[in-house]
């Protein structure tokens, strides 16, 4: 076991961990961030889906050393200020869940793409939910409401939003 410094979602903590922890399981375990969730746990379903400064990671095939020193956002460190962040008002809007296991990783990758790319296509959200397994068919939905945040977004930036 080892002790481990970690930010998540701006705040510090520290955990004793076996070196081969995956990242994910010390949000959900030690922390109690059970948004996060896991699917396969073998990286091919992205419902695990973190920033790690800032980008896309798979937490189920990342390890908790790894993250050391690194900014980690999870689904829990979205909303700002009590605001949603546009992306998951949208997927409220839109109806863009059923089972909604999946949601949190979908979220996480929508919000990733629109940060980045306000003026996303079709075809930009399909690459960023590619990864991404939901059963029960909620894609376009999904779809949906990622081209509204994304337009939110630009409407936010232009200054004609809240
Ligand atoms: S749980 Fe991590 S990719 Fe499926
Ligand atoms: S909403 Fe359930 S698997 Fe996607």
């Amino acid at each position: 076991m080892m002790e481990l410094s970690l930010t998540v979602n701006g705040r510090p903590f520290a955990v004793h961990v076996d070196p081969a922890t995956t990242l994910v399981e010390v949000l959900r375990d030690e922390l109690g961030l059970t948004g996060t969730k896991i699917g396969c746990d073998r990286g091919a379903c992205s419902a695990c889906t973190v920033w790690l400064d800032g980008e896309v990671v798979a937490s189920c095939m990342t390890f908790a050393l790894d993250a050391r020193g690194k900014q980690i956002t999870t689904i829990e460190g979205l909303a700002k200020d009590e605001q949603l962040h546009p992306v998951q008002q949208a997927f409220v809007d839109h109806d863009a869940l059923q089972c909604g296991f999946c949601t949190p990783g979908m979220v996480m990758s929508c919000a990733h793409l629109v940060e980045r790319n306000p003026a996303c296509t079709l075809d930009d959200v399909r690459g960023a939910v590619s990864g991404h397994l939901c059963r029960c068919g909620a894609y376009p939905n999904i779809f949906k409401a990622t081209l509204a945040a994304a337009a939110a977004m630009r409407q936010r930036k232009s200054g004609g939003g809240t």
